[in-house]
């Protein structure tokens, strides 16, 4: 009697995805603790999409309805609580994930050639995964949702000529209310999840296309043994299977810890005026966005000066999204010889840890009013931020890089 594997794979690839994607995907042997973040962004992402569908069953998209909904979601839904904390603890989770994945990255030379496009669709998520966290954010429709998107859509102003009319147009009207919120919801629930899903498969589709590279940047295609199979990769399934649910088994116990016991992190998850209704009358002491944000927010606000025609505020909106934009050119300004850290020379790993500094400054900084020595701090941190990534081209040329095994190390 025919199988039914046999009847299913007959008409539809379901063995060969999984021996191509799974049990016969070589993988390099030496993966360490940062390699578990790519599977941990995707079981946040399957968090975020499920408690995001069930938070929706009760959840009103309406200026005059959405924060009693969620209070009615925290006090009277069953297990509604849960469902609301696992998402916006979620959220914070999700780019501490990232943020993680990003420096393995960094560390390893993840991005360089022949995996270039693994990475602009890392950047093109990073950036759909702002939009949607920053959407998020304005549904609740407390104090800090309402003047978060008020501070953020005024940006749009600064844009010379046609800046008003596109604030307009953002916002739905000609001011922040009903038809902005309603937007947001569409975007936030239906629109970005979809673009998001799609971008994470091409990444991954990129990845398995090209093979993943490894704490010591050796490419293990070029030591295959007699049946092709690289001598040093081991088949993902099981042993990466296992690996990565050990890194499932930790990251749960922290996160449950997080949800249990502080979900509001201190009001870094989730601000304490925001616990408030939105209220156009009445403006929060200190408008902050949520914490991963707050880098780019620093680099924002850094400029407080005309500069060459340009205003003040024109120059703030240029660099923070330069500062997300130059990530897409990484590859390119890259021109050291040798991808992992570990064959990298003092220069880069000095240069490194200088940016890596000033990147947890400039997001401390973000949190805080600025003023006194915070705003020259701020304007350092955003040039050396710059300086990271645009004079690369030259030190990494300089940096005295030591030679590559031929085979892994550990
Ligand atoms: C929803 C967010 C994301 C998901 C679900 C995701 C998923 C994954 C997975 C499963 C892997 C393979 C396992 C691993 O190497 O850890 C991977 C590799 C990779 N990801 Fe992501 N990723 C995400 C965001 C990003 C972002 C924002 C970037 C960079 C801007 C990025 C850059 C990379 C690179 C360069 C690799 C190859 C790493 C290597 O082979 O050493 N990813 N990603």
């Amino acid at each position: 009697m025919m199988s039914l594997m046999t009847w299913i794979d007959e008409r539809f690839p379901a063995s060969q995805l999984w021996r191509e994607h799974i049990s016969e995907y070589y993988a390099p042997k030496n993966f360490n603790f940062w390699y578990y973040f790519g599977s941990l962004a995707m079981l946040v992402l399957v968090n975020q999409l499920l408690t995001g569908i069930w938070l929706t069953m009760f959840y009103t998209p309406s200026a005059a309805e959405a924060f009693a909904s969620v209070e009615y979601i925290m006090r009277d839904v069953e297990w509604g609580w849960l469902i609301r904390y696992m998402h916006s603890t979620g959220a914070s989770f999700f780019f501490i994930v990232v943020y993680l994945h990003m420096m393995r990255a960094l560390l390893y030379g993840s991005y360089q050639k022949p995996r270039e496009l693994i990475w602009i669709f890392g950047c093109l998520i990073f950036l759909v995964l702002m939009a949607e966290a920053f959407m998020g954010y304005v549904l609740p429709w407390g104090n800090m949702s309402y003047w978060g998107a008020q501070v953020i859509i005024s940006l749009f102003g600064a844009i010379p000529v046609i800046g008003d009319t596109l604030v307009t147009w953002v916002k739905g009207d000609f001011v922040l209310g009903d038809a902005t919120l309603n937007r947001f919801f569409a975007l936030h629930v239906v629109a970005l999840p979809i673009v998001l899903l799609g971008l994470v498969v091409a990444h991954i589709m990129a990845l398995h296309h090209v093979g993943s590279n490894n704490p010591d940047g050796v490419d293990i295609k070029k030591n295959k043994d007699a049946n092709g199979i690289p001598k040093d990769g081991i088949p993902f399934h099981p042993y990466y299977t296992v690996k990565d649910l050990f890194g499932v088994g930790v990251f749960l116990i922290l996160f449950a810890g997080v949800i249990f016991f502080v979900p509001t992190f201190g009001g870094l998850f989730l601000e304490p005026p925001n616990f408030t209704p939105a209220d156009p009358l009445a403006t929060p002491d200190h408008i902050a966005p949520v914490w991963y944000f707050t880098p780019f927010y620093s680099i924002l606000r850094a400029i407080t000066f005309d500069m060459l025609w340009v205003p003040a505020k024109l120059w703030g909106v240029i660099l923070m999204f330069g500062a997300v934009g130059i990530l897409f050119f990484l590859p390119w300004l890259d021109r050291s010889p040798v991808r992992s850290i570990r064959y990298k020379g003092w220069l880069y790993k000095a240069i490194l840890a200088v940016f890596v500094a000033s990147f947890l400054l400039l997001g401390y900084l973000g949190t805080q009013p600025p003023g006194d020595w915070r705003g020259p701090a701020a304007l350092i941190g955003t040039i050396i931020y710059f300086a990271f990534f645009l004079l690369m081209p030259i030190y990494s040329r300089f940096d005295k890089t030591k030679p590559v095994p031929e085979r892994v190390t550990k």
